[in-house]
C-alpha cells in the first residue's frame, strides 16, 4: 500500500509539472483528492486491512494528501505570480518619455467632446472676422425667450408642448420662466449692452420638450450670430455664412438657401447643407429627404432692434442660429444625436484629444 502512495505520489508531481494554469491546477486537484480519486479509493480499501496496517498506511494517506495540497497551492500561486509579472512587464511606463505615457491606457488623458472642439475652431473663424463671443444664461423668462423676439402671446412656439417651463410662483405672473429653447435670446442680452456697429456669437445650450430619435434631443446646441451695423444686405448674410461653412468643412459642400419664417427675421431662410452621412442619398438623420437644415438665418426683424433700442432708421442687421449638433454629426459622420449627450466614454473618446 506504502509503494502505491509513493508512485502516486511520482506520478502526480509528473502531472503537476505539465500543468500550465488555475484550471488545469485544480482539476489535477479534483482529480486526486475526489471522493472518487486514488487516495480515496485506498483509504476504502483499508477497512478490510488489520488495525495496525490501517494506522501507518491512513497516516501515510493523509501525509500525502496534505503534500498534494501543498503543491497545488505553491503552483496556483507561481501562476499567478507569473501572470502579474507579464502585466507589469506589458504595463511599463517610461515616465521620461511622453509617447510611452501616452501609448498606456492606464493613463488616460482627457479630450474634448467633439461639440467643445467644433465649437472652438467656430468661435476662432468668427474672431478672426471681428465678432465678440458672449454668454447667457440658461434659465430665461418670458421676455428674454419670446416678447422681445417678436413671438407674440400666441404664437405657437410659446406652446406648453415645445417649451419647459418652471412652475410660477404665482399663476398670474406676467414673466414667467423657462428653459430658454433657443440662443436667440441673447440677441436681446446683446444689443442692450452694446451701440451699433457690433457683431457677435453666442453658443450654448437650448432646451425643448420633444421626443427625442436620430435627429432630435431635447437638450442640445445651437450657435447664434448677430451683426448689426448701417447698410447690412442678403448679401452679407450669405457671405458670412458660406465662409464659416467652406472653414469649417474644408471642402466644398452643397448647399441650397430656401424661405423660413421666423417672427424675430424678415426675410428669414434656412440655409440647409447635403447631408453628408448618406451624400444626400436619404437617411434617418435627413429625415430621407437628403438635406438638412444647418443654419436658420435671416434680416433682424425691425421690432427686434427696436426692443434691443436701436435705432431702426440709421441701422439694420442680419441674425443667425446654427444648429452645432447636427454641424458636428455632418463633420464626424455621426448617424445618432443621442450619442452626443450619451456621456459614453468610448465615443467621445474617438475625437482629437489633447
Ligand atoms: N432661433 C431660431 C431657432 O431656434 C433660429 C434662428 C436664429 C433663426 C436666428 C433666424 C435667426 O429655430
Amino acid at each position: 500500500m506504502i509503494e502505491k502512495l509513493d508512485e502516486l505520489f511520482k506520478k502526480f508531481k509528473k502531472e503537476l509539472d505539465t500543468v500550465a494554469s488555475n484550471a488545469d491546477a485544480l482539476n489535477l486537484k479534483a482529480q486526486y483528492l475526489g471522493k472518487k480519486g486514488p487516495i480515496s479509493n485506498i483509504l476504502r480499501s483499508l477497512k478490510d486491512a488489520t488495525a495496525s496496517e490501517r494506522k501507518v498506511v491512513g497516516a501515510s494517506a493523509n501525509e500525502l494528501k496534505v503534500s498534494i495540497q501543498d503543491l497545488i497551492n505553491d503552483k496556483i500561486n507561481s501562476i499567478e505570480m507569473d501572470l502579474m509579472n507579464k502585466k507589469l512587464e506589458s504595463q511599463r511606463i517610461d515616465i521620461s518619455d511622453r509617447q510611452s505615457i501616452r501609448a498606456n491606457s492606464m493613463l488616460y488623458s482627457g479630450g474634448f467632446h467633439p461639440i467643445n472642439l467644433v465649437q472652438n475652431e467656430i468661435e476662432d473663424i468668427f474672431l478672426s472676422m471681428g465678432f465678440e463671443v458672449l454668454d447667457g444664461p440658461h434659465i430665461e423668462d418670458e421676455y428674454h425667450n419670446f416678447e422681445a423676439l417678436n413671438i407674440p402671446a400666441d404664437h405657437p412656439a410659446r406652446d406648453m408642448q415645445d417649451t419647459f417651463w418652471f412652475e410660477p410662483p404665482d399663476p398670474e405672473a406676467s414673466n414667467r420662466h423657462l428653459l430658454r429653447c433657443h440662443t436667440s435670446t441673447i440677441q436681446v442680452r446683446g444689443m442692450k449692452d452694446r451701440k451699433p456697429p457690433f457683431r457677435f456669437i453666442a453658443p450654448g445650450k437650448v432646451f425643448r420638450c420633444e421626443r427625442t430619435d436620430a435627429s432630435h434631443e431635447s437638450a442640445f446646441h445651437q450657435l447664434e450670430g448677430m451683426l448689426v451695423g448701417e447698410n447690412i444686405s442678403v448679401a452679407n448674410l450669405i457671405y458670412f455664412m458660406k465662409t464659416l461653412l467652406s472653414e469649417i468643412f474644408k471642402k466644398e459642400v452643397q448647399v441650397r438657401l430656401r424661405p423660413g419664417f421666423f417672427p424675430f427675421v424678415e426675410p428669414g431662410f434656412e440655409l440647409d447643407i447635403q447631408c453628408l452621412i448618406c451624400k444626400g442619398k436619404g437617411c434617418s438623420v435627413c429625415k430621407k429627404v437628403g438635406w438638412v437644415e444647418l443654419l436658420p438665418c435671416g434680416m433682424v426683424h425691425p421690432n427686434v432692434l427696436k426692443a434691443g433700442g436701436i435705432d431702426t432708421s440709421k441701422y439694420n442687421g442680419f441674425a443667425f442660429g446654427l444648429g452645432l449638433d447636427r454641424l458636428v454629426m455632418m463633420r464626424y459622420g455621426i448617424d445618432d444625436i443621442r450619442l452626443i449627450h450619451s456621456g459614453d466614454l468610448r465615443f467621445i473618446s474617438q475625437f482629437k484629444s489633447y
